[in-house]
């Protein structure tokens, strides 16, 4: 499974296409509200999309309202301690049922217009004068569910009327990623702690962000703390351009961390190969995981306008590391500096979008090609083929 970084394209996704450069979507893609909107509804409202982490809704009644393309998506922990998504619009007159971001309620969910209240399972329980309403059929009117499934300590909501498989989408696409079935469950992300988690509100499009943290080309000009611990960065040629592939620590570095300072003991579960190594995956449409001995990094993007993303990193350890009050800022330096540098650049790009000089996109030189494919994926689902097969551009 190990790469070889001079000869990426034997081992590459992007074998067998031209060795020439390819281009990137045009500019018009990463500004137009009209392919945002088609984005939101093609792909945010059509996949699964990963909104909470489980482990922050810890008791019955604790709340978090997300934004999930053009909806808001309340979930909650059930009286039986399971999470339960609902869209976030209350059945009488419409009003936003859970105005906080997040929070606990006691006595069930109630509307702050005219108090309908529902249960933590969406049931409709009670409304101001509800008896003399026989015309209320109150089985009819309780909260509109979402689906949810849980995966790494993560509620994943999908408001498709069929979702895509869970298996295949998801959890196949970080196998697929990871070459091995069961490289990612080995860090037990489920059973991880939350050790910090930083919110940034960056001001360029989703697509550029996805596109940055799938390449590497930059590490050597903006990354210089993560090129210092992953030497191999500094070629250019991303982890994620090699199937299974994981960038190898620098022999002088004693863990994953700002300064190169040692980290905590591997997780329990972590095997020899992956020890030593940082592992990047990005989960389409709208999350990355970062896996590295003794902690999972784990950004969700909220896109929230053509040229604003909402992006959430949480930053995960053995529960005895944050239990034990172990210091972890020299870890969460390190990729916050990474997240900090990468978004600068995503937010010098995006004004550009819109200039002549970029009608046409931009170019992916080949350690970059397998960003084409995210590309494709994209305009496939959002616009369609053409004739020709290739995407259409709307
Ligand atoms: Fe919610 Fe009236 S809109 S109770
Ligand atoms: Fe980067």
């Amino acid at each position: 499974m190990t790469m070889a970084p001079e000869s990426p394209a034997a081992e590459s996704p992007a074998a067998g296409r031209s060795p020439s450069l390819i281009a990137t979507l045009p500019g018009h893609w990463y500004t137009d509200p009209g392919i945002f909107q088609a984005e939101q509804e093609r792909l945010f409202e059509s996949l699964w999309f990963c909104a909470v982490r489980g482990a922050d809704l810890e008791r019955p009644g604790a709340f978090r309202t997300v934004r999930v393309g053009r909806e808001s998506v309340l979930v909650v922990r059930n009286r039986g301690g399971e999470l339960r998504a609902f869209l976030n619009v209350c059945r009488h007159r419409g009003a936003r049922l859970c105005t906080e971001e997040s929070g606990s309620v006691r006595r069930g969910l109630q509307c702050p217009y005219h108090a309908w209240t529902y249960d933590l399972d969406g049931r409709l329980v009670a409304a101001p004068n509800l008896r003399n309403m026989p015309d209320v059929d109150r089985s009819e009117r309780g909260l509109v569910p979402v689906r949810l499934r849980e995966w790494l300590g993560y509620a994943w909501v999908c408001l498709a009327e069929e979702p895509p498989s869970f298996e295949e989408t998801v959890v196949g696409a970080v196998t697929e990623r990871l070459g091995d079935a069961d490289a990612v469950g080995r860090y037990g992300a489920e059973s991880l702690a939350l050790g910090h988690r930083v919110g940034y509100d960056v001001r360029a499009n989703w697509k550029l962000i996805v596109e940055n943290f799938m390449e590497c080309y930059h590490c050597a000009t903006i990354h210089p703390e993560l090129t210092d611990v992953l030497p191999e960065f500094a070629n250019g040629y991303a982890a994620q351009y090699f199937v299974g592939h994981g960038a190898e620590f620098a022999p002088e570095a004693r863990g994953f961390t700002v300064d190169g300072s040692a980290g905590f003991g591997r997780i329990d579960g972590v095997s020899e190969e992956q020890d030593r190594r940082y592992y990047a995956v990005t989960i389409r449409p709208q999350v990355f995981v970062n896996l590295v001995p003794d902690h999972v990094i784990l950004h969700r993007m909220f896109p929230l306008a053509a040229d604003r993303t909402l992006v959430e990193c949480d930053w995960l350890y053995a529960p005895e590391v944050v239990a034990g009050g172990h210091d972890v800022s020299k870890s969460v330096e390190l990729f916050h500096r990474v997240n900090v540098q990468d978004f600068a650049a995503c937010e010098r790009t995006q004004p550009a979008m819109d200039s002549r000089a970029y009608r046409s996109g931009g170019v992916l030189v080949p350690g970059e090609h397998h960003i084409g494919d995210f590309h494709t994926w994209v305009a496939e689902r959002v616009a369609g083929s053409a004739p020709d097969g290739r995407p259409r551009t709307p």
